[in-house]
């Protein structure tokens, strides 16, 4: 039994005592006890050993008090499940050193048996249940398709990822393949997450904002519908697709039960756009956390107010960057909780 579901309520559409609050990327640099584990092990390392994940995960929920967990791993574990060979570089990024251009590359890929492949993150999720004993839900996730091809093609990180989608544009056939594997993956890879204790689950798509409304259609959307139509009726969903928010209305129509929106359009808007049918997370710029905390309390109840309170999760845009202060983290997550106790007592 969950103590704290205000998330789960949220995502179905209850009315709550107060908005729901966590931060994308909350398990990361900017925490000075995720740095100590940092300097001790590798990032993968990390990822695959169960009782450092869940110390990662549960850091958040006892230093920040977030209302919900996010397991501690990364979506470039499926590619590598997948057969191929993923680094993380110091300040640089993930580097994929073979990448997929060819036929020929392609063989190299497989849809694993993701017990045989993942099941770490499965323990993973098994311990943190265990440790977090029910004090907040726990989020589970994977990258969408499209951004997991545009690491898979491109081989690194990219502000155009222009190779990427010249593949999908000159090799359409080969493309769509290789979105329907990293699908069938990933499907088998939530439902095991859900399996193992997974409350919630997120899908990223932080590439879907490089896509026009009929490409993300194409090469995205069409492939986040099939996770979600597998996993909504299990557990409430998420779809973030940074930068994708001319396609609201169909993201609605998949019949998750949330949507991330970043800050770049008004939460007016994304209600308009998504008929207030479903939950909205975000949207508050991760950059203004460097502001003073004096400015992120006024612009926070200000980002509250204008989603209205009801059916939204506070959230920032994108992940938390690695050299924000601990105190304005913390100043933002306490900013939604005094506020939601404050407009209770009217
Ligand atoms: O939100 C959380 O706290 C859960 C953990 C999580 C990580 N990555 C840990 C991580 C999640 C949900 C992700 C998702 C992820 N990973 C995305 C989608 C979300 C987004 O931010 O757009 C993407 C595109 C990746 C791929 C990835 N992993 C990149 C581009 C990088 C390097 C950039 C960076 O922030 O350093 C990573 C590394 C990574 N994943 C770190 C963390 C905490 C930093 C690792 C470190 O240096 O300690």
């Amino acid at each position: 039994m969950l103590q704290n579901d205000l998330i789960i309520r949220t995502l179905l559409g209850q009315k709550t005592e107060r908005t729901p609050v966590w931060m994308m990327r909350q398990a990361g640099r900017y925490l000075p006890e995720y740095r100590v584990l940092r300097e001790k092990y590798g990032f993968f390392e990390r990822c695959q050993t169960p009782g450092l994940a869940c110390e990662i995960t549960l850091q958040p929920v006892d230093i920040i008090g977030v209302d919900a967990a996010i397991l501690f791993s990364d979506i470039l574990v499926v590619p590598q499940a997948m057969g191929l060979e993923v680094e993380l570089i110091e300040n640089k990024g993930p580097i994929l050193p073979h990448p997929i251009q060819t036929a020929a590359d392609l063989q190299r890929v497989r849809v694993p048996d993701v017990h045989e492949t993942l099941e770490y993150v499965f323990d993973a999720i098994k311990l943190i249940k265990q440790e977090l004993n029910g004090r907040v839900p726990l989020i589970g996730f994977a990258g969408a398709p499209w951004t997991l091809l545009c690491y898979m093609v491109q081989g690194k990180g990219s502000k155009t990822f222009d190779e990427a989608k010249a593949f999908c544009y000159t090799q359409p056939a080969l493309a769509h393949q290789l979105l329907q594997m990293i699908t069938d993956t990933t499907i088998s890879y939530l439902q095991a997450q859900v399996e193992a204790g997974a409350d919630i689950v997120q899908i990223f798509d932080s590439w879907g904002g490089l896509l026009g409304p009929d490409d993300f259609e194409a090469l995205s959307l069409k492939y986040i519908r099939q996770i979600v139509t597998a996993l909504k009726d299990r557990v409430p969903t998420i779809i973030f697709a940074k930068g994708a928010w001319q396609s609201l209305p169909e993201m609605t129509a998949t019949g998750a039960q949330g949507l991330g929106i970043d800050w770049c359009i008004k939460p007016s808007m994304a209600r308009l756009l998504t008929g207030g049918e479903v939950t909205l997370q975000g949207n508050y710029d991760p950059a203004k956390l460097l502001s003073p905390i004096t400015v992120i309390k006024k612009e926070v109840k200000a980002m509250l107010k204008s989603f209205d309170g009801s059916r939204h999760i506070a959230n920032l845009g994108h992940g938390i960057l690695p050299n924000v202060p601990v105190d304005h983290a913390r100043a933002f997550v306490d900013t939604v909780k005094e506020y939601g106790m404050v407009s209770t007592q009217w």
